[in-house]
């Protein structure tokens, strides 16, 4: 049966569990101050192809809340699209790293923020000196909460809207892998080239056991990270850990490979979708994320069968469907038959 509830049902990859293994012998230098963490950063920076600034954590929620404490502060205005992670599903988390800046949310097709609604917000929020928010941050999600993948051209709107007021731009990437292998940019292209000041890189979904980067592409403004990592708890002791996931993750492209096998899954369960009359999409399928519409007794029907999906409450009669690098095309060819029969 079919597991399209979250790409983090999947396990750990073995190439990143023999990684931990390998780095598990011998004493090392705690906290980071070790020469595996050393050449993790290096693997970075020839990644992005420029200097970057890496703090390694173990959840997406702690990448993404440090980055906005980074770049923002207890009188901020952060600003984002009503579906958004941070928005949602992040508890309190942004307020608490944060020390209490408020969010502002605004629509948009497929979970991307209007632009329009945008500048108004944070023109309106921001309208009243001392008396209001000071505008600091506008986050965006790559893929979106809606399984969208933003162009190089989208985010550069997005930035030059940040750069007018003096604000900085924040990306959830906990899918940027996903992102990247669903067109033929790189991640450069896709980050710092096109205006993004911060990235959340995910790897937790596609692969890693427990390891997401926050990456600053301006070492200078990332000064106060290593402060909020610590004061929030996700300062590893044993860090040699997150760098071995990420050591074997990188090496090779491994990142990209497995984003791209499960971006391959998606396009399978895509089209078998869209060819049924039981089902209709309503959004995503640019990475592994889809969102569809069902009759309440088709989707029950297949949960009986022992498929796995969750409701997705904000669309009409709609479910989402993810994939992963574990996903495999009997599961699909068996939740598509299940679908049309
Ligand atoms: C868009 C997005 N951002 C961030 C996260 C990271 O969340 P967590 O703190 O559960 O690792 C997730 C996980 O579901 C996500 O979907």
């Amino acid at each position: 049966m079919a597991n399209f509830g979250s790409d983090n049902a999947s396990g750990t990859h073995p190439k990143i569990i023999e990684s931990l293994v390998l780095a598990s012998s011998g004493n090392t230098a705690a906290y980071g101050d070790d020469d595996l963490t050393r050449s993790v950063y290096k693997r970075f920076e020839s990644l992005f192809d420029c200097q970057v600034s890496i703090f390694l954590v173990a959840t997406g929620t702690a990448a993404n809340c440090i980055g906005l404490a980074t770049l923002a502060s207890s009188v901020s205005g952060i600003y984002a699209h009503a579906e958004a992670h941070i928005v949602n599903d992040e508890s309190t988390a942004p307020e608490l790293y944060t020390g209490g800046a408020r969010q502002f949310t605004v629509g948009g097709d497929d979970a991307k923020p209007d632009l329009e609604e945008l500048a108004q917000k944070i023109d309106l929020s921001g309208a009243r000196g001392v008396h209001s928010v000071q505008p600091a941050v506008i986050a965006i999600s790559n893929l979106t909460e809606l399984g969208a993948r933003l162009s190089p051209d989208e985010i550069v709107a997005y930035s030059e809207l940040a750069k007018s007021r003096s604000m900085k731009l924040f990306m959830d990437g906990a899918r940027f892998a996903n992102a990247v292998a669903g067109g033929s940019e790189s991640p450069a292209d896709l980050t710092w080239r096109a205006g993004v000041d911060a990235l959340s890189f995910g790897a937790t979904k596609n692969g890693a056991m427990a390891a997401e980067a926050l990456v600053f592409f301006n070492p200078d403004e990332a000064m106060l990270a290593e402060f909020h990592r610590k004061r929030g708890g996700h300062l590893w002791s044993k860090h040699r850990y997150l760098a071995a996931q990420f050591d074997a993750y990188l090496a090779g492209d491994l990142w990209l490979e497995l984003a791209t096998a499960s971006n391959a899954s998606m396009a399978r369960l895509r089209d078998g979708i869209s060819s049924s009359n039981n089902a209709s999409i309503l959004a995503g399928g640019d990475g592994n994320e889809l969102f569809v519409s069902m009759e309440e007794d088709v989707a029950e029907g297949l949960l009986q069968r022992g498929h796995m999906f969750y409701a997705w409450p904000s669309l009409p009669k709609a479910y989402r469907l993810v994939t992963s690098f574990t996903t495999t095309t009997a599961e699909i060819d068996e939740f598509i038959e299940d679908l049309n029969s």
